[in-house]
């Protein structure tokens, strides 16, 4: 069987865009990355846009428990911070990317505290720091021990709410970016422009559920659109994302052709509960920073899993340790292993992992005195839209920063507890360089049009796969490009996939649940196509019939952008 080759459309099938609005930026996405880049541009920009897909504080950044990674500890050094970072991305990572991420953390964490976040201290009033996966040294900051996430989101939230009568800021909840408005789309539809390929972005299509003059399909124009949508964990059965994660700034970037990269690379996180196989969607994940207290895996027998396979044993990088669970289940023909917490007592559990904790007996297992099932769940997106230091896209006027887009932070897998950080440094990057730019005259004022185009010039010709395919699109991703791929299991998802997307469009109503489900489809078929091609196991990209890491062929990153003609072109790049 050979693979089908890939075509993604230029936009979804969506009604004709029916209210207008404009901004001199639109940020998508209220996460930390989100939240910090409209905050910061707030003050630099006459008018910002802040929407998001349901309620502010429902993204992935509230679910973090284990922390965010920076050298505060004056023994620490940001040195340190990037060799672990390059190690754990296994030779891939942009150094200069990394550089900018470790130098520039701990101060973005100070100014996290100085807005009102509160992390955990220590006897002398310090931030505590504690150690995960991958690290050499403590440098994980947390919050109410296992909640960093909720309380990271609590205080950007109340910041914005301390600000949210400005009339420089203005914030839609419940409003899904359903493409991206480019040059070129023309409001007859006739799409004379060449968007698709490389032409500005002007602005997103919007449905938001709301009131009055916001309500329905609507198009918001802007000098600059920052996309800060999250990941993709919905692409798979199980996942540690919450329902949101769908990928939607992703794939309309994609479908805008901006140029996408290491999407392969996903990180199934080692330790999330197993609640039995039937189980689907959002899993319950026990923090790394568990292990980091001195949790262990153990098999059905009680053997350790990680002893002997790596230096830093069970806090190894987290790729290591969900292929060596990986390797465990496959021997031993079980769904699961165990974490063993028990030694650590229910005192010291209940005040350090509070939530972990919670969780746990809510679903009739105690940390304490039970060994806790677990197995590796989608976790992280470490590839998305490609970005500059800058945090600028391929396409001009498109940026992108936290979870969907690709800095190159995080190479092959993204090393425990950066992703919070990279949301702040890049974010407040994107917010430099904006206002730097649109003084230089390089993001022109975007001149509304009287009747609002579509997305891509069409008048809403994407085919649309109904929401009811999705678990289908799940199962399909998590067998054949999910933990473990193979050239076979790789072409059969791409052949499934391909016959879901001609699938007769009539059947496929626009509207939410619809376009997230066609995303995740656009999304699934270029993983699957760059999991297909990348013939080797590394990092977050394991395949059983190339199982060692290649650096004579595959010391490379790939990409890939969609053209006008639908046409999807990969490229590889080497690393210097
Ligand atoms: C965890 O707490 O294990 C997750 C932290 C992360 O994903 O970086």
């Amino acid at each position: 069987m050979t693979a089908p080759e890939v075509r993604i459309p230029r936009a979804l099938a969506a009604p004709a865009p029916g209210w207008t609005t404009s901004a001199d930026v639109i940020v998508v996405g209220s996460g930390i990355a989100g939240l910090t880049c409209a905050l910061r541009l707030r003050e630099r920009v006459d008018r910002v846009l802040l929407v998001t897909k349901t309620v502010l504080d429902e993204g992935s950044t509230a679910w973090a428990q284990g922390g965010i990674a920076a050298a505060l500890h004056p023994e620490d050094s940001p040195e340190e911070h990037l060799e672990d970072t390059l190690v754990a991305g296994v030779g891939l990572c942009d150094r200069e990317a990394v550089e900018a991420l470790v130098t520039e953390g701990p101060r973005r964490v100070r100014e996290l505290v100085a807005l009102g976040a509160e992390f955990d201290l220590d006897a002398e009033g310090e931030i505590k720091l504690t150690r995960e996966g991958g690290h050499h040294r403590d440098r994980i900051a947390h919050a109410g021990g296992d909640a960093t996430g909720r309380e990271i989101s609590r205080a950007l939230i109340a910041a914005l709410h301390r600000v949210i009568d400005d009339p420089g800021i203005e914030v839609v909840e419940h409003a899904l970016v359903v493409d991206l408005l480019q040059e070129g789309d023309v409001p007859d539809g006739s799409g004379e422009g060449e968007p698709g390929t490389g032409a500005p972005v002007v602005g997103v299509t919007l449905h938001v559920i709301g009131e009055g003059q916001l309500d329905g399909v609507g198009a918001a124009y802007a000098r600059a659109v920052v996309l800060a949508t999250g990941g993709l964990g919905q692409i798979y059965t199980s996942t540690t994302n919450p329902p949101v994660a769908t990928g939607d700034g992703m794939a309309a970037a994609l479908r805008a052709g901006a140029r996408v990269t290491d999407l392969e690379f996903i990180q199934f996180h080692p330790t999330v509960l197993f609640l039995g196989e039937g189980s689907t969607g959002q899993q319950p994940l026990i923090s790394e920073a568990v292990r980091g207290e001195g949790a262990f895996l153990v098999d059905a027998s009680g053997r350790r899993i990680m002893e002997g396979r790596h230096e830093l044993a069970d806090l190894a990088p987290r790729d290591v340790v969900a292929r060596a669970i990986l390797e465990t289940m496959r021997e031993q023909g079980t769904d699961h292993v165990f974490l063993d917490a028990r030694h650590l007592g229910a005192d010291f559990l209940e005040e350090r992992f509070p939530s972990i904790v919670a969780s746990c007996r809510s679903l009739g297992f105690d940390p304490a005195t039970d060994l806790l099932p677990v197995a590796p769940a989608q976790h992280y997106a470490s590839g998305g839209i490609e970005t500059d230091l800058h945090g600028r896209t391929s396409l001009p006027g498109l940026y992108a920063c936290g979870e969907c887009s690709c800095t190159g932070v995080h190479g092959a897998n993204r090393l425990a507890s950066n992703s919070l950080l990279e949301g702040l440094v890049f974010a407040s990057r994107i917010a430099s360089d904006i206002p730097a730019r649109i003084a230089a005259g390089e993001l022109p004022e975007v001149v509304v049009p009287a009747v609002p185009a579509h997305a891509g010039g069409e008048a809403g010709e994407g085919a649309l796969l109904d929401s009811s395919q999705r678990l289908t699109v799940q199962r399909t991703m998590t067998a054949g490009s999910g933990p473990v791929r193979s050239a076979g299991s790789t072409t059969e998802t791409a052949a499934e996939l391909a016959r879901l997307a001609a699938l007769p469009p009539s059947t496929a109503a626009p509207g939410p649940r619809t376009w997230e489900t066609t995303n995740l489809l656009h999304l699934g078929q270029v993983l699957t196509e760059l999991a297909r091609r990348r013939e080797e196991t590394r990092g977050g990209h394991v395949r059983s019939d190339f199982p060692d890491r290649d650096d004579a062929h595959w010391l490379r990153r790939q990409s890939v952008v969609v053209a006008r003609d639908r046409s999807l072109t990969a490229t590889e790049r080497s690393m210097p």
